[in-house]
């Protein structure tokens, strides 16, 4: 007897059903596409024999009646999971929505940007490489949820799957990572903003396979996860997502699937000229200029500064966040090649949820104003003119505090 009730528990767990008998989608992620005051993409995952539409039921918290969208369904790769996207428009800026995926579903929430985010606070967590280990990745989530964010942006190296079949189960722990530690006691999701890394990429450089074209198909071939899990930022893998003239994120690609020169070169060139007016502007992306740990000379390295850091310079960037070293850095503001005052402060190096490394000594590496081995996220906090970043190591300490404040 106790037996097919264990077996009658599984059926319903396996169905997607919480014991309580509502249903609850196995992974959920939020992100953006568009406008965040106004949108909102929401993918929730289930078995393939749990039968759901992709539709979502949402309202202002606490207003009746219940709005209904649907969307569209793709396999997630090399499972048996079905990714359903509902895309959200129209909505009430700075507003807190609660949306659900049937009337047998448990309710979550969401909170979308003010029109004007510059009359209010804005505040991200940012920071990349974020899965050796899944308990590591819960830990320094934890940390970064103790700040009430807007939503989280990663620089790549998320899952470390690197396009593999076999390893798609770092997948699916990522996702439970994020349904376990990044939706708060209210039950709101955190948007969140996926960059490519190496190690979302099948031998993480496009250099290295052979024939290699930049179209789509090609990008989808080297990195099958990447293109089909997030909405945001999409073909070709780089984008930029702006919240009003306030705050835009550049995503960026270093040589994993696009090539670093050329056809993203020109498009980053493109971005910055037409958000010349905008006040916080931060490029997000994985392989590092000025490392903390790797080598300075190393060609991706260079590329980087040979055809991205100009036009960072030329914009007059205040921030740039890279990763990839799995350290804590920041640098002196850099230009030409020096430190200068007016120069660019790059911040990084992507430990979320890896091994740390060694990094290079801060006294005899001209660049490196700080550096450590330390699991860490970069708060940062806009309040009108003012940026003001706090870096919690996984503790929840506080290891560094840069702040920035426009004329
Ligand atoms: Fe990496």
């Amino acid at each position: 007897m106790t037996r097919y009730l264990l077996i009658a528990v599984f059926v319903l767990i396996g169905a997607g059903r919480s014991i309580s008998g509502q249903f609850d989608p196995d992974g959920i992620f939020l992100t953006w596409k568009d406008d965040p005051a106004t949108t909102m993409v929401i993918d929730f995952h289930t078995q393939d024999d749990a039968l759901r539409e992709p539709v979502v039921d949402y309202r202002i918290y606490g207003e009746d009646p219940w709005n209904t969208a649907s969307g569209d369904t793709r396999p997630f790769p090399y499972t048996d999971r079905i990714i359903h996207r509902v895309h959200l428009s129209n909505l009430e800026p700075a507003s807190l929505y609660e949306f659900r995926f049937g009337d047998d579903s448990r309710i979550y929430r969401f909170r979308t940007m003010p029109a004007d985010p510059s009359k209010g606070t804005v505040r991200f967590a940012t920071g990349g490489d974020t899965r050796h280990r899944k308990d590591w990745m819960d830990r320094t989530n934890r940390v970064a949820m103790e700040y009430d964010l807007d939503f989280i942006a990663w620089g790549g190296d998320l899952a470390y799957a690197d396009g593999m079949e076999e390893r798609v189960y770092r997948w699916i722990e990522w996702f439970d990572s994020i349904k376990e530690t990044l939706i708060d006691d209210d039950g709101r999701v955190v948007p969140i903003i996926a960059g490519i890394g190496n190690h979302e990429v099948r031998n993480h450089y496009y250099t290295r396979h052979e024939g290699y074209e930049q179209t789509d198909a090609w990008r989808k071939k080297l990195a099958p996860y990447y293109y089909t899990l997030f909405a945001f930022p999409g073909q070709p893998g780089y984008g930029t997502l702006d919240f009003g003239s306030y705050l835009s994120i550049i995503l960026l690609d270093t040589d994993h699937s696009n090539p670093i020169d050329g056809i993203q070169t020109e498009w980053l060139h493109q971005a910055l000229e037409k958000r010349k007016g905008v006040k916080h502007l931060f490029p997000i992306y994985h392989v590092t200029a000025f490392p903390s740990h790797r080598n300075y000379e190393a060609p991706f390295q260079r590329r980087i500064r040979e055809h991205w850091v100009p036009l960072f310079e030329q914009y007059n960037i205040r921030v740039a966040f890279e990763n990839h070293d799995h350290t804590y850095k920041r640098t002196h503001p850099i230009r030409d090649g020096k430190v200068s005052e007016d120069g660019v402060v790059y911040i990084g190096d992507g430990a979320w949820g890896v091994r740390t490394r060694d990094v290079h000594s801060v006294d005899e590496t001209w660049y490196l104003k700080r550096a450590e081995s330390a699991r860490h996220a970069i708060i940062v906090t806009l309040h009108g003119n003012e940026c003001d970043m706090v870096m919690v190591d996984e503790d929840g300490d506080v290891i560094d505090r840069f702040r920035y404040m426009l004329d």
